[in-house]
């Protein structure tokens, strides 16, 4: 079974290393191939995973307009523009990387995008797993950017605004006709010291699940400063513990195939 997950939330608050390390657990998992999908304009999660990126799909999509802003003829563009898609793809051992780049100007680039999403869907039915990074905020949401996944994480650090903020995430997708199929919080960074109640407090009645939480690690941060890829860190990292531990509990409860 294909299996989707996506990763939300406040900005800095880990979006990109967790997706980053979710494609590690993955790998490490034997779910392959897996396709790392970087949704955020300010694109990073290469560099997270280690790799050079494709050139950006929103390139293509200017491409994929003509000079007046309409598209071009039907089938022929459709097919050109899912050339470009595969084109873009960025291989590497038991994955793949595309990379979304800056969304569109002040031009109405609206059938190539509604395109491009299809492809995307369609290219999504190559693979064992989808892992999608997302911008911060809330916007990709109402763009419906991020649909059709099976697990949405809202990721949050255990700060008041943060869980704020994965709270609205959580609200706003049950208010969007997205298709979900299923909402998770999930805390990262904490401290031994961390006002769990605090935490508890603010999620409380929300009803929503809460993975694992994910601890504080300085030797994922040093990474991090260095520029390092999620590889580059040892097996014995808390963090990289704690998301194989979570994936594995995803994948046995969602019938994912694993080694
Ligand atoms: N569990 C962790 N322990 C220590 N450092 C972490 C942890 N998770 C993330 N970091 C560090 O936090 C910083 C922000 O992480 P990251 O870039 O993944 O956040 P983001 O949510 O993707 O940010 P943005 O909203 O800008 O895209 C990075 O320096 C990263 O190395
Ligand atoms: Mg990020």
């Amino acid at each position: 079974m294909k299996f989707s997950i996506a990763v939300a939330g406040k900005g800095g608050t880990g979006k990109t290393t967790l997706a980053a390390l979710v494609v590690r657990s993955l790998r490490e998992l034997g779910v392959r191939p897996i396709l790392a999908v970087d949704a955020d304009p300010n694109s990073n999660l290469a560099d997270a995973l280690g790799i050079a990126p494709g050139k950006p799909l929103a390139e293509i999509r200017e491409q994929g307009s003509s000079p007046e802003g309409s598209p071009a003829s039907g089938v022929g563009r459709a097919r050109a523009v899912d050339d470009e898609i595969h084109r873009a793809i960025a291989e590497a051992e038991g994955f793949d990387l595309i990379t979304m780049g800056r969304p569109e100007g002040p031009r109405c680039y609206c059938y190539v995008n509604n395109l491009l999403r299809k492809s995307l869907d369609d290219l999504s039915k190559n693979y064992a797993a989808v892992v999608l990074d997302n911008e911060a905020g809330m916007e990709h949401l109402s763009r419906r950017t991020t649909n059709n996944v099976d697990v949405l994480v809202a990721v949050m650090n255990p700060a008041l605004p943060a869980v704020r903020a994965a709270k609205r995430v959580v609200t706003l997708c049950r208010e969007l006709p997205i298709r979900i199929g299923r909402q998770a919080i999930l805390v990262n960074r904490v401290g031994p010291a961390e006002a769990e109640s605090l935490i508890a407090g603010e999620l409380a009645g929300l009803d929503v699940e809460r993975l694992a939480d994910v601890p504080q690690d300085d030797e994922l941060e040093r990474a991090g400063a260095m520029g390092r890829d999620v590889f580059s860190v040892s097996d014995e990292s808390p963090a990289v513990i704690a998301v194989q531990g979570v994936i594995r509990q995803l994948c046995a409860t969602l019938s994912v195939a694993t080694e």
